[in-house]
This record gives C-alpha cells, sequence and structure tokens, in this order.
C-alpha cells in the first residue's frame, strides 16, 4: 500500500536506498562476502560472450550491466532491445550466454526471444523482481531483484536494484576469474545507499527544478557521455512516459550531428556530469546549447562542480553513479507531471507488464 504517500511512485522512489541495503544483504554470505549461485557463475565463465536483452528501463540498465560486466569480469557484452532482437539478431558467439532483465518477468517481446535462443539450446539467466514469473521459470537461472512489488508504471526502484545486482554479478564473477578489483562493492553500494537517502531528501529541490524548467515546456533534452549518456536515456522516458513531454536522451557529442538544429530560446537541457574523463567536453556542450539560447540544468557529482550548476549530488564511485544520478531525474519527471496534472502512477496508453508482442 502506499500509506502516506500521494503516488505509489514517489514511495517506490523513495525505497531505493533501502532496496540497495537489502539487495547487499541478500547476495551476502555468512563471512560477508558477495556470493552469486555456482550455476550462475560457471555459466558465466564459460560465456565467450554475453547477450543482455530487455525493454524499456530494463534495456537502459542493460547498457549500464554492460559496462559493468566488460569493466569488472572482461567480458565481451551486447544490448539488444527484446522487440528488434528477432529481426536484427547478431550472428552469435561459439558460446553464448543470454540475460534476460525484466522487471516483471512478463514482457513478452522479452520471452519471444527466450523461446526462441531455448530452441537453438542456449543457456539462460533472468533476473527479474517477480520470482515464479514466466521469465523466470523458463530460464536456466534466476537473480532477484528483491524490489518488493513496483506498482507505478514509471519504473524507478526495479532499475537501480537491476543495476546493483548487475554491479554484484560482474564483481562476483571478477572475482571468481581471478581479476583483481580495485573497489570494494558492499562498501561502495553502501555509499550509494546514502547518496541516494540524500536526494530523496531533496525534494523540494527537485520539484523547484521541475517548476522552472519543465511546467510549459513541449519539449526537453537530456545529455550527458559515457554511463551519463545511459542515465540520460532513462530520464528521457521517464519524463515523457509520466509527463508526456517530449523528451530525448543522447550523447553530448552527437549535438553537432543533428539534435543541435532543435535547440530554440528556453529549450530545457539537462546535462549530467558525473564523469571525469568527459566532464569538460560535457561543460563544452552545454555552452553550445546556452549559447543558441537553451536553458541549461546541469547536475554533477561533488568533486566535479563548477558555478552555475544547478544541483551537485553527493560523491559515489564513478562506476555506481547511475544509481545515485537517476534519482533526480526521476524525481524531476514526477514533479512535472504533478505540475501538468498527469496520472503519475498510471499514464495514458501504457500497461505495467506488456504481455503483447
Ligand atoms: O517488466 P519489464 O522490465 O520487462 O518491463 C520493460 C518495460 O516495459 C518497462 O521498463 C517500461 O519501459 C517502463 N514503463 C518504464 O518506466
Amino acid at each position: 500500500e502506499k500509506g502516506t504517500y500521494p503516488h505509489y511512485m514517489l514511495k517506490e522512489i523513495d525505497e531505493q536506498p533501502l532496496v540497495v541495503r537489502r539487495i547487499i544483504q541478500e547476495y551476502q554470505n555468512e563471512a560477508g562476502e558477495l556470493e552469486i549461485n555456482a550455476d550462475i557463475l560457471e555459466a558465466m565463465n564459460e560465456a565467450d560472450r554475453i547477450y543482455i536483452i530487455a525493454a524499456g528501463t530494463s534495456y537502459h540498465a542493460g547498457l549500464v550491466g554492460k559496462h559493468f560486466i566488460e569493466k569488472m569480469a572482461q567480458i565481451p557484452v551486447e544490448v539488444h532491445v527484446s522487440s528488434e532482437f528477432g529481426y536484427n539478431m547478431p550472428l552469435l558467439s561459439e558460446k553464448p550466454l543470454f540475460i534476460f532483465i525484466t522487471q516483471s518477468g512478463e514482457t513478452a517481446d522479452s520471452r519471444a526471444v527466450l523461446v526462441h535462443i531455448k530452441e537453438l539450446g542456449y543457456n539462460a539467466l533472468t533476473i527479474t523482481n517477480v520470482a515464479g514469473s514466466t521469465l523466470s521459470r523458463e530460464a536456466d537461472y534466476t537473480l532477484l531483484l528483491h524490489a518488493g512489488p513496483e506498482i507505478a508504471v514509471a519504473s524507478t526502484k526495479a532499475y537501480t536494484a537491476q543495476m546493483a545486482v548487475l554491479a554484484i554479478l560482474a564483481d562476483v564473477t571478477a572475482r571468481s576469474k581471478g581479476l583483481m578489483q580495485n573497489l570494494d562493492l558492499v562498501k561502495e553500494l553502501g555509499i550509494v545507499a546514502n547518496g541516494m537517502e540524500v536526494l530523496c531528501d531533496a525534494k523540494e529541490e527537485m520539484e523547484e527544478i521541475a517548476w522552472q524548467y519543465l511546467t510549459t515546456t513541449r519539449n526537453a533534452f537530456f545529455i550527458g557521455r559515457g554511463l551519463d549518456y545511459f542515465v540520460g536515456l532513462e530520464g528521457s522516458l521517464k519524463l515523457k512516459e509520466i509527463s508526456y513531454i517530449q523528451a530525448e536522451g543522447f550523447a553530448g557529442g552527437e549535438l553537432k550531428h543533428g539534435t543541435i538544429a532543435l535547440i530554440e530560446d528556453g529549450t530545457p537541457v539537462i546535462a549530467l556530469a558525473t564523469q571525469e574523463h568527459v566532464n569538460l567536453s560535457i561543460r563544452g556542450n552545454v555552452k553550445e546549447v546556452a549559447a543558441r539560447g537553451a536553458n541549461p540544468c546541469i547536475i554533477s557529482m561533488k568533486g566535479l562542480e563548477a558555478d552555475d550548476d544547478r544541483y551537485v549530488i553527493p560523491v559515489v564511485n564513478e562506476l555506481l553513479s547511475p544509481l545515485v544520478s537517476v534519482i533526480p531525474l526521476q524525481l524531476i519527471s514526477y514533479y512535472a507531471a504533478l505540475h501538468r496534472d498527469c496520472d503519475v502512477d498510471k499514464p495514458r496508453n501504457l500497461a505495467k507488464s506488456v504481455t503483447v508482442e
């Protein structure tokens, strides 16, 4: 139940620190080390390439998951939108492992791919929030998100839970391969949970940002580079699905290849700056859009901030920044929808789980 909350979405946003802490506990052994079922580890270790299959927000979590698995466990990963996989099927490697990411475990587009790859004789791991769901039952292995029921159509806590579980999967696989990891994931996820709490307490600031940038606009852009680009994609999906503002997320470097033509006086451009190696270039992009009249809103991470940043999130490990930097975008979307009198939990034309192809 939503208790004192006006909407499930706001409740679910607020649950995120708790969910991350619960995930750590669920995947910790008695010695306090992160652990993954031995069969899953074996499948990860045998794979010469991983194919992540997902839709919507889960696809966006997959993009970040690819980064985790490649950086930590050094296994090549491809991420595919499930509805396209059938038509644009890649040449498969010799020993592929399929990972299905799905909050509900019922998404028909993803299930169609699962059925197909099982016919081909390949192994599948489903990462889902719903034990006993169709995609969990039909896959060889399951990892649970432990996020608790997600009721709002707009996915929030499932997205951060998916990234946390993918980070754990990548970390444990890497260690089992003897790859040295220079991050203590339990500690870093603890810092993430604390950072999330700070952001959940920043609702008034987020409401103000929504008010200032998004109350009357027809469109909005999200830009970022590296991991921030993926979070921007998720931010734009959140905004469009609940506030009906036409929103687009794209890589900062792509601006000059077309999208900059859309910038007009007052166009809101939300830029993420949480990655040190691209901090200067994303700020360069902000200058380019500002020079054409855009209304830029920079959300940066402490240590990388500049004077005119609109909000500065607490420091977390750069690799894990998407788990924290998405929260302002979730809250901004929530308040934008609220100000525009939209039905936040049940946006028009959408269902919580999409059980038709
Ligand atoms: O249950 P799933 O994770 O498979 O659902 C996938 C998408 O339908 C879902 O993430 C959708 O994009 C959300 N409404 C986004 O907030």
